[in-house]
């Protein structure tokens, strides 16, 4: 049984099932576990939290009167705790964890360089484990090869994306001449990164609109001044989808792909540009729930208010002053293909725009290669063949110079 309790009551033994404080607040990663050592307990007592859930089916409860007032002794010593049941994630630890992400935030592992030192605290992701990588509150972290090969995601607190922005701006910097692209494009990719993930949380910031406008000129004219590379401009290795990652791959590839097409007009790279960049916004408006669960368990109406993203971001971006028409085609037509069966406007054929076509491929490429629930990613190559077979669906022509694009990039 779940149990609240007063932290003045917990002992040893006892199964932790929540602290009523958010994430951070406690001195654990871990929302779910056993007290199983004096340390433990110490530290929970000295959190300064109130009251915090136990599982009584899965370690011991609260002492009762008897044992309360009985003499220290065998009689009073703790009953064994119960055989634990199966670890398996429960609705709480999911719980748990959406809002543990909600201070976190991924960040790419080869921003970090071997040697150099963070002043930041790292965490590694294994689907919804997250563990603290270094603790560093009383000093700077090396970044060692361990580190840097340990399977996972990498993540910072969100409170420390200025040390992050610090240090990959300090990495670039001091890059020899045959890394500044390189570093320089990780820096522009993660900063996008951050930007897009803060509009999410406040879609409707103009001055968050204006930095957009800035990270897409400097795609563009980094993709330009490379002659179309886009190394390290994008996330390669994805295992879990964050909508931020998706919107800076999926703008990166169109550019890139509008400029291996010959556009050359500033306007219209800009417009595909912060168009793509801006594509899932209206996501912002979807519930967690809705998010989360596998397609295939999305109820008739859920699949409705997924579908809905599409005119909840046009609602959204039409309200800032700098989104032309164009800019918001990308938006508009990402899900369409030139079959007409997709949405919202089931667009066939030539009333499919160049930037429709440009977006429904690299937007389905970047979500075939993406994990998320209910399915499991597929490599590069799988993802360009699947498109390949679908001719019906997307321009070949425009999917011919994706490849192009993403072969310079070395896939
Ligand atoms: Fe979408």
């Amino acid at each position: 049984m779940r149990k609240k309790i007063p932290i003045g009551s917990t002992r040893i033994g006892m199964y932790v099932d929540g602290f009523d404080a958010s994430w951070f607040q406690t001195p654990f990663l871990r929302h779910r576990f056993e007290i199983k050592s004096q340390d433990q307990l110490d530290k929970i007592m000295e959190s300064g939290i109130g009251y915090m859930y136990i599982d009584t089916e899965k370690g011991l409860d609260v002492l009762s009167v008897e044992e309360k007032a009985a003499p220290p002794g065998p009689k009073a010593a703790k009953p064994a705790a119960p055989p634990k049941k199966d670890a398996a994630p429960s609705e709480m630890a999911f719980k748990d964890y959406v809002e543990a992400m909600d201070d976190l935030i991924q960040i790419d592992k080869l921003s970090l360089t071997e040697s150099t030192t963070v002043d930041f605290d790292l965490f590694v992701k294994n689907g919804i484990d997250i563990v603290p990588l270094s603790k560093t509150s009383r000093g700077k972290s090396e970044i060692t090869k361990e580190l840097l090969t340990l399977s996972g995601e990498l993540m910072i607190n969100r409170a420390d994306v200025d040390k992050y922005k610090d240090y990959l701006a300090e990495v670039a910097k001091s890059a020899g001449a045959g890394r500044s692209v390189a570093s320089k494009n990780m820096m522009i990719k993660e900063n996008a990164k951050i930007l897009v993930r803060d509009l999410f949380n406040d879609p409707r910031s103009p001055a968050k609109m204006d930095e957009c406008k800035d990270t897409v000129e400097n795609v563009i004219s980094s993709i330009i001044d490379t002659k179309g590379l886009i190394t390290n401009l994008f996330t390669v290795n994805k295992f879990d989808y964050y909508v931020y990652t998706h919107s800076v791959n999926v703008s990166v590839f169109c550019v890139a792909t509008a400029i291996a097409m010959g556009i050359k007009s500033e306007g219209e790279l800009f417009a595909i540009g912060m168009g793509s960049l801006l594509h899932d916004i209206g996501m912002s408006t979807i519930p967690h729930e809705v998010m989360q669960k596998p397609f295939e368990r999305l109820s008739e109406f859920e699949i409705g208010i997924l579908k809905g993203h599409v005119y909840e971001g046009l609602d959204i971006v039409k309200l800032y002053k700098g989104i032309t028409p164009e800019t918001m085609l990308p938006l508009l037509e990402h899900h369409e293909n030139l079959m007409g069966t997709g949405y919202p406007q089931g667009l066939k054929g030539d009333k499919l725009h160049v930037s429709g076509r440009i977006i429904s491929i690299t937007n389905t490429y970047d979500t075939l290669t993406t994990s998320r629930p209910g399915f499991k990613a597929i490599t590069p190559y799988e993802a360009l063949a699947h498109l390949r077979d679908q001719k019906q669906l997307y321009d070949p022509d425009i999917l011919k110079e994706f490849i192009t694009v993403l072969g310079k990039s070395s896939l």
